[in-house]
C-alpha cells in the first residue's frame, strides 16, 4: 500500500501444514475462502501489519516442489516456517528440512528472522510450541532472531502474535 515499506516473506513447511491456511486468515475478511487446495508450485499473498506491506509467497511444501524454495532466499526479508504439531512422525522430515534451509548460504550469511507456528494446536495430542522447538532443535539456532508461537490457521489464533513478532522483527 502507498507509504509503507514493501517487505517480501518466504512461507515453508511441509505440505498439509497449514501455510495457505494460515494466509487466507490474514487476507481481509471478504476474500477469505473456505475451499483450499493443495499449493502447486507457490502463490503470492498480501498483507499489511504494523506499517509493512507484505508480499507472502506461499511456496508449495510437497516434496517435488521443495526445491523451488531456494529460488526465492535470496530476497526474502524473513521466513515464516509452519509445522503441524500433530504430525509427530513428519516433525522430523520438517527438521530436516529445516536444517537444508539454515544451511543454504543466501540463508546462513543474512541475519533473516523466522516465525515459527506450531501449528493445528487444537488437535487433540498436539505437540506444544516447547514440544515442536524441542522436535525442531531450535535450541541450536543461535545466529537467527526466531519465534514460536502456536496456532490454529482455521479459527486464526496465535497468528497475529507471530505476524506481529516478524513485522517488528524485520523492521
Ligand atoms: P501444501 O499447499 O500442500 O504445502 O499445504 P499447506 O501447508 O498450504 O496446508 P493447507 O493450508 O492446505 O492445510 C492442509 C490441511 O490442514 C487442510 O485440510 C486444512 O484445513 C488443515 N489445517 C490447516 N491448519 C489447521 C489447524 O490449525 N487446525 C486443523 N485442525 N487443521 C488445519
Amino acid at each position: 500500500g502507498f507509504g509503507k515499506r514493501e517487505v517480501n516473506v518466504l512461507v515453508v513447511g511441509l505440505d498439509n501444514s497449514g501455510k495457505s491456511s494460515l494466509l487466507n486468515y490474514l487476507r481481509p475478511r471478504e476474500t477469505q475462502t473456505d475451499f483450499i487446495a493443495p499449493t502447486v508450485g507457490f502463490n503470492l499473498e498480501h498483507f499489511v501489519c504494523k506499517g509493512l506491506s507484505f508480499t507472502a509467497f506461499d511456496m508449495s511444501g510437497q516434496s517435488r516442489y521443495r526445491t523451488l524454495w531456494g529460488n526465492y532466499y535470496r530476497t526474502t526479508n524473513g521466513i515464516i516456517f509452519v509445522v503441524d504439531s500433530s504430525d509427530k512422525t513428519r516433525i522430523l522430515v520438517a527438521r530436516e528440512e529445516l536444517q537444508q534451509l539454515l544451511s543454504h548460504p543466501d540463508i546462513s550469511s543474512r541475519n533473516i528472522p523466522i516465525v515459527f507456528f506450531a501449528n493445528k494446536m487444537d488437535i487433540r495430542d498436539a505437540l506444544s510450541d516447547v514440544g515442536v522447538s524441542s522436535a525442531l532443535g531450535l535450541d541450536g539456532v543461535t545466529n537467527k532472531s526466531w519465534h514460536i508461537c502456536s496456532s490454529n490457521a482455521l479459527k486464526g489464533e496465535g497468528v497475529a502474535d507471530g505476524i506481529e513478532w516478524l513485522s517488528s522483527a524485520i523492521k
